[in-house]
């Protein structure tokens, strides 16, 4: 059996925008009944352990996606070898982790909304000290994110499994 392809979404604190698009991602491998491994994590220590944004996990909630049981943990040496897809939430994310890689890392680091059509380069704005307003435009981001990265990991492994 292959392995599921295995992602992990990275912000700054891991407590606004990653659990977020983690979850928005998990939903939409569901949606297409397609196995995958997801985790998120930061490259900011300030809320290790903690849980998410209490507006975070608001949002997710009018969703129907419970995110509260999930803790902030920091990007690890060893996630640059176990995930296939480390994507950053922004640009200065995108910096912080090949900062951080492993000359010999396994994972492809990318930028979340390169997958998505017309938004390359763009960033999820960081909500953190902003308004609700702020969480439901993340929220959005990480579901269109989400929703592309599931089309380029199917047409991934239709190549990689063709007969
Ligand atoms: P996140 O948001 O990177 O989306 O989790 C932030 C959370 C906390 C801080 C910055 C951004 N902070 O400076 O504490």
């Amino acid at each position: 059996m292959p392995q599921p392809p295995a992602v992990l979404f990275v912000c700054l604190g891991n407590i606004c925008r990653s659990p977020l698009a983690e979850a928005a991602f998990r939903a939409a491998a569901e949606r297409e009944g397609l196995t995958v491994e997801v985790d998120s994590a930061g490259l900011g220590r300030w809320h290790l352990g903690c849980p998410p944004d209490s507006r975070s996990q608001a949002v997710a909630r009018r969703h129907g996606i419970e995110i509260g049981e999930r803790r902030a943990r920091l990007v690890r040496r060893e996630d640059f070898y176990r995930f296939d897809h480390i994507v950053g939430l922004d640009q200065d994310n995108l910096i912080g982790l090949r900062q951080l890689a492993p000359a010999d890392a396994t994972a492809t680091i990318s930028l979340l909304l390169d997958h998505v059509p017309g938004r390359k380069g763009q960033s999820v704005r960081d909500p953190y000290y902003e308004d609700e307003s702020a969480f439901a435009d993340a929220w959005r981001d990480a579901c269109e994110g989400a929703d592309a990265l599931i089309t380029a990991l199917k047409a991934e492994m239709g190549r990689k499994y063709e007969p």
